[in-house]
């Protein structure tokens, strides 16, 4: 309602933003287009917080059977249902059941929007019901025990638009659940609706409820009601949607976070796998451990097929025979498995922080972390980019410390030409849905030259 004048006729968004923060706004809402409600969502593009999705139901008023309307609306046993008269005002009671439909609501899903506003939102909503400024009617349903009628079990509003009567709001008392209340209203509703639009055969009834509250989309879909648009709506707090452009280009064209890519055999290999009675020690895994093995290159001893990268890091940890109390050096800034295989074996972490260029662990701090109990270094390839191997190891030969490699992030990434995982010990690679190369969840241990540690991982692999 703010005066648009100095906008084009067809303002962006962007504009429509910037006219809202000058005339001192600071929430203004967005809306999504609607769409069917078996379209898929829109792309990322709208600016602020997605806070709602509101939900279009509609039926025809004709689809209903006018006995068992009022079977429901008049015969349900203990609550009776009366129309609000107006000017007759309204009680606490009436405006809590209105504060309490709009849980699920836009503007108390934001934290951001104070309570007071929220309420008094759904209090002005009842009010204005009561007072017929939203609403044509209100019915409210009381205990039928209660002659005096003090105590409202729930309510509903209606009003007519055009061939249509939309249901404002209906709420029913979180201790009345269960007791039919929501279809008794309901039903006085459409007998009030049919009263009203009778002699029009295309008259609908509508609501809008958040697709979040689905206890009332499940009951208008159980009462006759069917899903006909959905539509996203976001909070856009000004000026932040002003100072940042609202669709960086990296959003409006993301590049993927990971991408799959398939060959075209895999069905066909997983199918021989599954008719090869799934032994895990068979034909593929074999493979694959030899695959790998030839890739990463002589200084692997052996390669072991596991579950996950952080199977491949508890492997390396057993294999040190680390004891607790024992420490063990690694960065500060990993994935938590790094330093959870050792914390399994009640082993310390002691964490060194890491490089600002790079993320990798800071060579030159490492020394000065070790003590008498230090037993190992496990240094993490972040995101594949190699940590200083040739000092790392340096340190490790004079202080005989082992060299456990987390190159989950790392497989066939390199330092000074040698194959990230094969320069330490032990190298552990990740084949999670994230990493270079995928199988949703695997990884693979290497244990680098060292037969004796290689037949001892293949005990403990068995
Ligand atoms: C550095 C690092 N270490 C270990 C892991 C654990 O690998 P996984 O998810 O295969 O258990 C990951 C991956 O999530 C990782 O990024």
């Amino acid at each position: 309602e703010e005066d648009m004048s100095s906008l084009d006729k067809n303002p962006s968004l962007e504009d429509v933003l910037q006219q809202a923060h000058s005339s001192g706004y600071r929430l203004v809402y967005v809306f999504a287009p609607p769409r069917p409600a078996n379209a898929s969502p829109p792309k990322a593009g709208l600016p602020g917080l997605l806070v709602d999705v509101k939900t279009t139901y509609s039926v025809s008023l004709f689809s209903f059977d006018y006995a068992a309307l009022c079977q429901k609306a008049f015969r349900t046993p203990g609550i009776r249902i009366r129309k609000h008269v107006v000017g007759s005002g309204f009680s606490n009671g009436l405006k809590q059941l209105a504060i309490d439909s709009g849980v699920y609501s836009r503007f108390k899903v934001d934290k951001d929007v104070p309570n007071e506003g929220f309420e008094g939102m759904f209090g002005a909503w009842i009010s204005n019901s009561v007072n017929r400024t939203l609403a044509d009617e209100v019915f409210i349903a009381y205990e039928s025990t209660d002659d005096a009628c003090s105590e409202e079990l729930g309510f509903i509003s209606v009003r007519k638009v055009g061939n249509s009567v939309s249901i404002g709001l209906l709420a029913v008392s979180d201790k009345a659940r269960r007791r039919g209340i929501a279809y008794a209203l309901l039903s006085r509703a459409m007998i009030w609706a049919l009263e009203e639009l009778g002699g029009d055969d295309k008259a609908t009834a509508t609501v809008v409820t958040q697709g979040a509250n689905a206890p009332a989309c499940a009951c208008y879909e159980r009462f006759g009601f069917q899903k006909e648009t959905v539509q996203e709506v976001y909070h856009t707090w000004l000026p932040k949607h002003l100072t940042s452009p609202m669709v960086p280009a990296d959003q409006a064209n993301p590049i993927p976070f990971c991408k799959q890519h398939f060959t075209g055999k895999e069905l066909v290999y997983a199918t021989q796998v599954i008719n090869s009675g799934l032994d895990s020690a068979a034909n593929f895994t074999m493979q694959c451990a030899a695959k790998i093995q030839e890739l990463i290159g002589g200084d692997s001893e052996r390669v072991i097929m596991v579950p996950s990268g952080t199977a491949a890091l508890e492997m390396a940890a057993l294999l040190c025979e680390l004891q607790p109390g024992d420490e063990v050096i690694l960065p500060s800034y990993t994935f938590s498995s790094t330093a959870n295989c050792f914390v399994l074996r009640g082993v310390v972490p002691v964490f060194v922080d890491v490089k600002f260029a790079d993320l990798n662990i800071d060579e030159t701090l490492i020394e000065a972390a070790i003590t008498e109990k230090t037993k190992a270094i496990c240094c993490v390839h972040y995101a594949g980019i190699p940590c200083e191997m040739d000092t790392i190891c340096e340190i490790a030969k004079k202080h005989n410390l082992f060299v456990i490699e987390d190159a989950a992030q790392g497989f066939l990434s390199t330092y000074k030409g040698r194959q990230l995982g094969t320069i330490g010990d032990f190298g552990c690679y990740s084949f999670h849905y994230t990493k270079n190369i995928i199988c949703g969840e695997g990884g693979a241990l290497s244990i680098n030259r060292n037969r004796k540690m290689a037949g001892r991982a293949m005990v403990l692999w068995e």
